[in-house]
Parts: structure tokens; sequence; C-alpha cells
């Protein structure tokens, strides 16, 4: 991943890079991650002074509120693919019956490759990766890409997942659109996966924290139209676009089949 992009271009809260108090290691990082990102980096002493920051912890890089919007209280979030929940989705989620792996076409001795063009937090990504599928993510937000990098690098030196990651998940930071037009490759994903941040009313959204949090720093993805547009030319197979329950489709296209969930569902273009 190569970061670099202008701090005014990261989102609308003014953010700064900093570290926890007391280890070299992680100060270099911060230094680093600042210098790539063109943003300040602030001494642990001087925390207190910023209402948001990206923090190099001993859990790994968090984005740190003062105040959450909703809960008015000090809040974290970063990126753990070694989760507890992750780990119970991975192993007792479904596994290739699941709504996800049905979606994008996962069928007994068929895992298809995947272009997920609204990495996010990599949660959908790894859920994939995890049953096999080769998966690219892509991410636009500088700052939620540095998390996924950061989340991606420790989960690469565990035992126990150090496979999935470092075989079947590639994270490249940039515009999903501007890569589907520009991108002349022969090979072509056969899936592409699109989760675009939900409809600012959604309760379902709103409810979850981690979301809440990323949508302070992404918006409400509201050009997420150009997406289904590109991936539609781009795909070998299909598209997937998850949308909540209720939402209007992404166009006028209508997809070849619906999978519905509780609270949301799976819209599938066929190619
Ligand atoms: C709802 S989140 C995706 C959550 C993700 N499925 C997960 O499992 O964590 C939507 C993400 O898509 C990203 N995004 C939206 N449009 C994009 C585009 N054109 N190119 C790259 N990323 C995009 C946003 O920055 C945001 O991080």
């Amino acid at each position: 991943m190569k970061p670099g992009t202008p701090s005014n271009m990261l989102s609308k809260h003014s953010i700064a890079i900093s570290h926890q108090k007391g280890s070299t290691v992680l100060l270099l990082k911060a230094e680093a991650l600042a210098k790539n990102m063109h943003l300040s980096h602030v001494l642990p002493a001087k925390q207190e002074e910023f209402n948001t920051l990206l923090v190099y912890t001993e859990n790994g890089l968090q984005i740190q509120l003062k105040h959450d919007n909703k809960t008015r209280k000090p809040v974290t979030l970063h990126v753990d693919f070694l989760s507890e929940s992750l780990n119970y989705r991975r192993r007792y989620g479904g596994g290739i019956k699941q709504a996800l792996a049905r979606a994008v076409g996962i069928k007994p001795g068929i895992r298809p490759t995947i272009l997920d063009a609204t990495a996010g937090l990599g949660t959908d990504s790894f859920l994939l990766a995890s049953l096999g599928c080769k998966v690219t993510m892509l991410e636009r937000s500088p700052i939620l890409a540095a998390l996924l990098h950061d989340g991606l690098e420790r989960a690469a030196a565990s035992h126990e997942i150090k496979d999935i990651i470092t075989h079947n998940l590639t994270l490249v930071q940039g515009d999903s659109v501007t890569f589907m037009i520009s991108d002349t490759k022969d090979k072509k994903p056969d899936t592409i996966y699109l989760d675009p941040m939900y409809p600012h009313s959604r309760k379902s959204a709103l409810n979850k924290q981690d979301m809440r949090i990323v949508r302070e720093f992404v918006g409400d993805d509201t050009d997420a139209d150009k997406l289904l547009v590109a991936a539609i030319r781009y795909a070998q197979k299909r598209v997937v676009v998850k949308r909540p329950k209720g939402a209007p489709l992404l166009t006028g296209d209508s997809p070849a089949h619906v999978i519905k969930m509780k609270n949301s569902r799976y819209d599938v273009y066929m190619i």
C-alpha cells in the first residue's frame, strides 16, 4: 500500500498521528506514517489537545475519538482480524452455505476470485478469504487503508491465520471506479463485491459503533451508483451489492437474483 495522500483529502476531521508512550518502535512507526500521510506527529503528552488521532499502540494502529457522536464517550477503532467475533464467524458462520458465500458464487469446489471494491474494515474480505477465495481489497480512505494495512501486518504474524492473510488477501489503496476503468489486466476478477455505506437514516448502521466511526471519516458514499456501473463492465461473472433491507436498488438495473437476510440483502447481477 502506498498512502501519501495530502491531509486535506483525508476526511472532515482534522487528524494527527501519535503513539503510545514508552515505545521507540511505536514512535518510529508513527513518525513514518505521519510523513507518508503528510500529517503532524504529536507526542503522547499532547494527545489530550486533539479530538481525533491515529495512534500506534501495543494493540495496533487505532483511530481515537475523544467523543463518539452517539455516546459522547471516548472511542477507539482498529482492524483486528484476530478478534473473537471474527474468529467465531470464521469457524461457525455457516461456511460456504452462508449468504455472503452464496452471493459471491462460492460452491463446493468453486472459489471465485474477488475484488472487494469497498473494503472498509476488511471484515467481508477476510471472511471470503478464509473460505479460500483470493480477494483484492480496494479502499479509498487513506485512514481506513492505513488501519487495514496495520491489521494485515499483525495478522500475518499470527500462526493461526497467516496463510489466509499472505495467500488470499491483497490491499490496494485508491478509488475503485478509477481502478476498474483504468485497469487493463486480462485477468479480471470473477466477482466484484460492493458494500457502500448505508443511507444515513438506517438504524442498523447507526447502531453499529464501528460503522458509525467509519462513517465519520468516509461519509455516505453517495457516488456508489458509479461503482455498480463500472463493476458490471469489469467483472467476469457477477457483481454483488449489499443493501439494507428495503433500500432502493443502487441503479435502474435489476439484479438477476436477491438473497435476503434479516436486516439486509444481496443484489446479485450476473454478467
Ligand atoms: C460500509 S463500508 C464497507 C464495510 C466492509 N464491507 C467491511 O466488511 O468492513 C464502505 C467502505 O467503502 C469505501 N468506498 C466507497 N466507495 C469507494 C470507492 N469508489 N473506492 C474505494 N473505496 C470506496 C468507503 O471508504 C468505506 O470504507
